[in-house]
């Protein structure tokens, strides 16, 4: 049985019946009310809507006249299957259909950055530490939890950041969130856009940048050297808070060196600054040693670290977490002091009793050699197919890299292209500041969604997007 929530104005002149007959076919012939459905009875859809039953009566009549839905015994008001315009009456034979928009069409081979193996998620350790989380003592299970997240997954976080990222934090620094544009925001109010200012890398991901442009913080664009952040550009321009990703720029791939690290915090110490650490893929690092998060370098309380679970387990669970310097804690606190926290506290007790288990741990050692055999797919396939009509930068970590083919200069027209045979490829010019500024026509590639395969196919199709004459 569903519910119906229409909109009905007794102050118009079509009578109510009317109006609640016009919104029920509507409905129904737009597929949101499907065939089979069982209508709310008379009674009950006149109390839910406060009018009279003779007002549904008489809209239900309507429907019944017409063939869209038949009182059936037991069962009540059913939909039928109808034709379109006009159901059992109808002049059109079309059986209605509901069509998925065309964007909605799945593309064979998708390297979309920000897709995930979902074929090698743990599903029944999940399950098992979902199922054991529900049994944990009602009054921890059901209510909003601690405002900053679950205790034991922020000692899990604490244990996790010190092990794999070389961080010294403790669990009230540990803020839980549902995922970087929320907690950015908490950020962003934490801080003021009228005497705070912005440094972002340019390129960087566009989705932060959204953020902070919707609570109208200015921002100022810093370009980016071979390694990494102009940090003499930096120092020379009136930022306080610079956002970054040291450990795998987004998009460009590069790691920030020592010497830049340090820097950038003698910058942040001097100005009275902060620096905001965004670490969303560095786990899965394929060549030289791993490497410390700068947060591990912060002995001065300048920079909040940001974390997700989203590459490493899903981004189905929202679940990303925030190291915040203990100069900011009071304020943090006192500012959301009536803020509930967001995420699920079955899902935190879930995951803080799968990483407990070192699952996670587990789970990332064993992604790291199926992302690396995907990676080592799609250089290879880029390799054999282009040779060195492709030039391929960033693919030192994380689950995508970029792709530049000399030939093609119109990516946008390129992208298209490659639609129509089925593959989606992105181009890389939104993450700059201004696309038309990007200073050369990059694809990014995301193999993490996509089997080894899926990705040698992939770019063999891409080949054929190419006469043999014009790479060779
Ligand atoms: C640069 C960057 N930061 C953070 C994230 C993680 O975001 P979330 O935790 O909201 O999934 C992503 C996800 O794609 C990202 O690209």
């Amino acid at each position: 049985m569903i519910e119906l929530t229409p909109h009905l104005d007794a102050t118009k002149r079509i009578p109510l019946y009317e109006q609640l007959y016009e919104y029920m076919k509507r409905e129904m012939l737009q597929g949101h009310i499907r065939k089979g459905t069982r209508l709310p009875s008379i009674r009950a859809l006149s109390r839910h809507l406060s009018i009279s039953r003779n007002t549904v009566e008489a809209a239900y009549a309507q429907l019944v006249a017409e063939g869209y839905i038949e009182s059936m015994p037991r069962q009540g008001f059913v939909v039928q299957e109808f034709t379109e315009e006009c159901g059992a009456n109808g002049s059109l034979q079309k059986t209605y259909e509901h069509s998925p928009p065309t964007d909605a069409i799945k593309p064979i081979y998708d390297f979309r950055y920000g897709n995930i193996d979902i074929t090698h998620f743990p599903h029944k350790v999940w399950r098992a530490c979902m199922n054991e989380a529900m049994d944990a003592p009602l009054d921890e299970l059901l209510w909003y939890g601690e405002r900053q997240g679950d205790r034991k997954l922020r000692q899990e976080i604490v244990r996790y950041l010190f092990q794999a990222r070389g961080i010294h934090c403790s669990c009230e620094q540990v803020v839980i969130g549902a995922g970087i544009h929320q907690m950015t925001g908490l950020l962003c109010q934490l801080f003021s856009s009228e005497t705070d200012l912005i440094a972002m890398e340019n390129p960087s991901y566009d989705g932060i940048r959204a953020v902070f442009t919707n609570h109208r913080y200015r921002i100022v664009p810093i370009s980016l050297e071979k390694d990494g952040l102009n940090i003499t550009e930096l120092e020379q321009r009136e930022a306080n808070i610079v956002y970054v990703t040291p450990s795998h720029q987004l998009p460009l791939g590069m790691v920030l060196p020592i010497g830049k690290r340090q820097r950038l915090l003698k910058w942040a110490e001097k100005i009275d600054g902060f620096i905001i650490e965004d670490d969303y893929d560095s786990e899965f690092r394929y060549e030289g040693k791993p490497i410390p998060a700068l947060k591990a370098l912060d002995t001065q309380e300048r920079v909040i670290y940001i974390g997700t679970f989203s590459k490493v387990l899903t981004p189905a669970i929202r679940v990303c977490y925030m190291v915040l310097p203990v100069r900011l804690l009071e304020t943090f606190r006192k500012k959301f002091s009536c803020y509930n926290q967001p995420v699920a506290t079955i899902v935190q007790k879930a995951l803080a009793l799968f990483m407990e288990r070192g699952h996670l741990e587990r789970h990332i050692r064993k992604m790291r050699n199926v992302y690396a055999k995907k990676r080592q797919a799609l250089i290879a396939a880029i390799d054999e197919n282009f040779g060195p009509n492709a030039i391929i930068i960033g693919e030192k970590a994380g689950l995508h890299l970029l792709v530049r083919f000399p030939h093609v200069t119109d990516v946008s027209g390129f992208v298209e292209r490659a639609k129509h045979e089925g593959i989606s490829i992105y181009s890389a010019a939104k993450y700059w500041f201004d696309p038309t500024t990007s200073p050369l026509p990059y694809i990014l590639l995301g193999f993490g969604g996509m089997s080894e395969h899926e990705i040698k196919e992939g770019v063999r199709l891409l080949r054929g997007l190419f006469d043999a004459e014009t790479l060779f």
